[in-house]
C-alpha cells in the first residue's frame, strides 16, 4: 500500500473536521465532495453560499450534508473577533483591526482551528504559504514544548529498499530560512512525530546532516549541527537521533560504519534534518526530481494541524492534503 492509502485509510479510522478558507474555490468543492462521499473527513466550506453552490453546479459537485458557512453571518463571529483581539492585542491589533481580520475566511477558518470548533485547516489553492501561514504561526501558535514550526516532507520511493520500506521524511523543506542549532533540534523532534504519526515509521532514526561527519570537518556550521544534537538529546532522550553527518553516511550502511561506527542512526537513517532552508528545499527537489520521489509536504510543530497547497494543486492533491490534516489532528 502506498502511503497516501495508508494515510487516507487512517483518515477514515477516525473522521475529523477540516475546514477550507477557499471554500468557492472550484478544486476545493470537488475535493470536499470527494471527501464527504468517501468518509474521509467532514469537510466545512467558508463563504458566500450561493458562490459555493455555483462552482458546485460548475464542477457537478455533490455537497449534500456538508457544512456551508458564511463568515459574515455566523452566529460565531463576534467570539473568534473578540478572541482573536485578546490574541494579539499585545502586538497592536485593536478591536477594530480584529472586527477587519475576522471577515477575512482564512483568519475566520484559524479561529475555528484555535477555537477547536474544527480540527484542521486546509488552504492553498489560491492564497499564497505565507497568507495562511502568518496568522496560523500567530494565533495557533506551536505545540507544547515546540518553539518552532516547520515542515515534513515525506519522500516516498518506488525503490522499497530505501529507508523505512522505501519511505524518508525531510525537514525543514519550506518555512525556516536559518534555523539556529535549538530550532534545528525542534525541527528534528517534530520531525519524528511526523514520521511515527503520518509516515507509520515505528522507530524513526533521525540524522542531523551536515557536510561533516562526527568532526571530520571543523566549521562554525558544522558546530551549530553539533550544537543542536545536543539539544535534541536533552530534550527527548529517548529519540534515536545523531549528528553531525553527511548524507551517504547517514544512508548508506558501509559508509555509516566506516564513518561513524557504533552510532544508531548511521547508515539506516529514516528521517534527514538538513542544516537550513536551502539544503533542505534543494535536497527535496532533486531527490523528486532524479529519483523520481513522490513528495508530500506538512506543517508540523502547529498547536492545530493547518497545511498548505500549492497554487497549481490538483483535486486529488486537495483530497491527499485534506486526509494527512485529518491524520495529524487525530495525534494532538
Ligand atoms: C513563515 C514565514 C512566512 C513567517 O513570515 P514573517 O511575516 O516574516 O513572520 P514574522 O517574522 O513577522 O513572524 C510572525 C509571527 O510568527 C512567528 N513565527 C515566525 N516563524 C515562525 C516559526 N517557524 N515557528 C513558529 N513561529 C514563527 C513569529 O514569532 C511571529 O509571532 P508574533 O507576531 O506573535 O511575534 C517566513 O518565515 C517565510 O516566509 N518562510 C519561508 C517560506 C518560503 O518562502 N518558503 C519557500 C519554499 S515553498
Amino acid at each position: 500500500m502506498s502511503i497516501l492509502d495508508e494515510i487516507r485509510k487512517k483518515a477514515r479510522e477516525q473522521v475529523k473536521t477540516i475546514v477550507f478558507p477557499e471554500g468557492d474555490e472550484l478544486r476545493t468543492v470537488q475535493a470536499a465532495a470527494i471527501l464527504k462521499a468517501q468518509g474521509l473527513a467532514e469537510p466545512i466550506l467558508l463563504g458566500d453560499p450561493d458562490r459555493i453552490s455555483d462552482a458546485a453546479e460548475k464542477t457537478g459537485s455533490d455537497l449534500s450534508g456538508i457544512c456551508l458557512l458564511d463568515p459574515a453571518g455566523s452566529p460565531d463571529r463576534t467570539r473568534y473577533r473578540d478572541e482573536l483581539y485578546r490574541i494579539r492585542k499585545e502586538k497592536g491589533v485593536s478591536i477594530e483591526d480584529a472586527e477587519r481580520l475576522i471577515s477575512d475566511p482564512m483568519y475566520f477558518g484559524i479561529m475555528m482551528v484555535k477555537q477547536k470548533d474544527a480540527d484542521g485547516l486546509v488552504s492553498g489553492a489560491v492564497h499564497s504559504t505565507g497568507d495562511m501561514l502568518r496568522p496560523a504561526l500567530q494565533i495557533i501558535k506551536t505545540k507544547p514544548g515546540i518553539k518552532v514550526v516547520s515542515s515534513g516532507m515525506l519522500m516516498e520511493f518506488q525503490n522499497r529498499d530505501i529507508g523505512y520500506n522505501g519511505l524518508l521524511v525531510y525537514a525543514d523543506c519550506v518555512v525556516n530560512p536559518c534555523p539556529t542549532a535549538e530550532e534545528l533540534a525542534h525541527i528534528a523532534i517534530s520531525s519524528a512525530e511526523t514520521a511515527h504519526t503520518l509516515g507509520g515509521i515505528e522507530c524513526p532514526r533521525v540524522a542531523l546532516l551536515s557536510f561533516s561527519t562526527k568532526g571530520s570537518a571543523k566549521h562554525a556550521l558544522v558546530g551549530k549541527v553539533q550544537e543542536a544534537a545536543a539539544i535534541a538529546h536533552g530534550l527527548a532522550p529517548d529519540l534515536i537521533l545523531d549528528g553531525e553527518m553527511q548524507f551517504d553516511a547517514a544512508l548508506v550502511p558501509e559508509v555509516g560504519l566506516q564513518k561513524a561506527g557504533g552510532s544508531p542512526v548511521a547508515g539506516r537513517a529514516n528521517v534527514l534534518i538538513f542544516p537550513d532552508l536551502q539544503a533542505g528545499n534543494i535536497g527535496y527537489k532533486i531527490t523528486q526530481r532524479l529519483a523520481g520521489a513522490e513528495a508530500i509536504a506538512v506543517l508540523q510543530g502547529l498547536a492545530g494541524p493547518c497545511n498548505d497547497l500549492s497554487r497549481g494543486c490538483s483535486v486529488e492533491d486537495i483530497v491527499n492534503t485534506a486526509c494527512a490534516t485529518a491524520v495529524q489532528a487525530q495525534s494532538p
